[in-house]
């Protein structure tokens, strides 16, 4: 799955923009503010239907304008697929394949889209819920059965919370589909740890020179079934209203050279542990489920010379479409196939 064309309008600094990648690589170059890296968000918007920098969907509407639209032909099964998409400040219109669409969630399927950008350290910094995501976007990508689970289980999460805030004593009536959602999300999530691991840690060892451990723990205690754990926690929900117990309490837990990572190993090592797990799935979902796109967000400012040279040759060595910006080509010399764009003030133009 690739991206073949992205025509984008109003979409921050990017009034009018068409954009024609190459299908490997593509070197977007340009000044500070010129908006590089808004052209990977609209990209990565058409993916995931949400930026990949903290803003909400209408502060990414062009400042004065009712609405933005991007609308993306991707390589989609071996035919092309159009996928559009208008968000205005009140209305999202999706549109796949000229269908109407429920939601901006629909369009996951048709364009996996992963990004390394300045902030990427937060996977391993953050809290829990990045790395949940993280995970559940990589299974979401290589097991089909994933997302109705996932459905079933926030569905009756909700629906028990509700009960706990308003009359605790119908809560337990959710316990049923809650575990058995819940135990089988444990098992998708636990199988896909287990195939990552070996793959990030190829890639660990390749920025860090160090051993990587993956611990997936589940949001309950080891030594119970989900069953137990909520029956065990029923008091606990009661008093403060909410389910603490569950798939949705689950963290991935980080250990290089036998040290956790979160709050011990520096930002830069922080950075290239993140950038390992990232490009790991990445690799993983194209054994799986075929090749997809990688954005990197001006990589050359966050790592040093040697290993940026390392990760631009490698990176080109997987099948995914990359996307990779810069200031300049010079910073970039290591990334060798396909196109370069150049930006200038919210307007692109190929110059290789
Ligand atoms: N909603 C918006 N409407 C109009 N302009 C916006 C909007 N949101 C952000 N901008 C502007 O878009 C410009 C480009 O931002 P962008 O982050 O894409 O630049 P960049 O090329 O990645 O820069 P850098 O090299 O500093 O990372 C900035 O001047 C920013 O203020
Ligand atoms: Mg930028």
């Amino acid at each position: 799955m690739a991206l073949e064309k992205l025509v984008i309008k109003n979409f921050r600094c990017l009034e009018s923009v068409e954009f024609d990648p190459h299908p490997d690589g593509n070197i977007i170059v340009g000044e500070n503010a010129s908006g590089k890296t808004s052209l990977l968000e609209a990209l990565f918007f058409v993916g995931r239907g949400r930026s990949f920098r903290p803003s909400q969907a209408d502060g990414l509407i062009k400042d004065g304008s009712p609405a933005f639209q991007l609308v993306a032909t991707v390589g989609h099964k071996g035919r092309s697929l159009v996928l559009g998409l208008e968000v205005a400040k009140e209305t999202r219109t999706v549109r796949i394949g000229g269908q109407p669409a429920k939601s901006l969630g629909e369009l996951a399927e048709y364009l996996p889209v992963q990004v390394i950008d300045p902030d990427v350290h937060k996977l391993v910094e953050d809290g829990p819920g990045g790395r949940r995501q993280f995970l559940d976007f990589g299974v979401f990508h290589v097991e089909h059965t994933f997302l109705e689970t996932w459905r079933r289980y926030q569905r009756a999460l909700k629906q028990r919370n509700k009960a706990l805030k308003t009359d605790p004593k119908v809560a337990s009536a959710w316990d049923p589909e809650l575990i058995q959602a819940g135990e089988a999300l444990d098992v998708l999530r636990r199988a896909y740890v287990d195939e990552l691991l070996p793959v990030a840690q190829d890639w660990v060892r390749f920025f860090l020179d160090g051993d990587l451990e993956l611990r997936y723990r589940s949001g309950w205690a080891v030594d119970r079934t989900l069953a137990e754990a909520l029956s065990h926690s029923r008091q606990r929900d009661r008093d403060f209203g909410a389910t603490l117990v569950g798939p949705h309490r689950a963290d991935l837990e980080l250990r290089v050279h036998e040290r956790a990572a979160r709050g011990r190993v520096s930002r830069g090592q922080q950075k290239l542990l993140a950038s390992a797990l990232l490009l790991a799935q990445v690799e993983l979902m194209e054994t799986r489920s075929g090749p997809g796109v990688l954005l990197l967000d001006d990589p050359a400012a966050e790592l040093d010379g040697e290993r940026l040279s390392r990760l631009l040759a490698r990176v080109q060595g997987l099948g995914s479409q990359c996307f990779v910006t810069g200031l300049s080509l010079e910073a970039l010399a290591e990334f060798k196939s396909g196109s370069v764009f150049h930006v200038e003030q919210g307007k692109l133009r190929r110059v290789l």
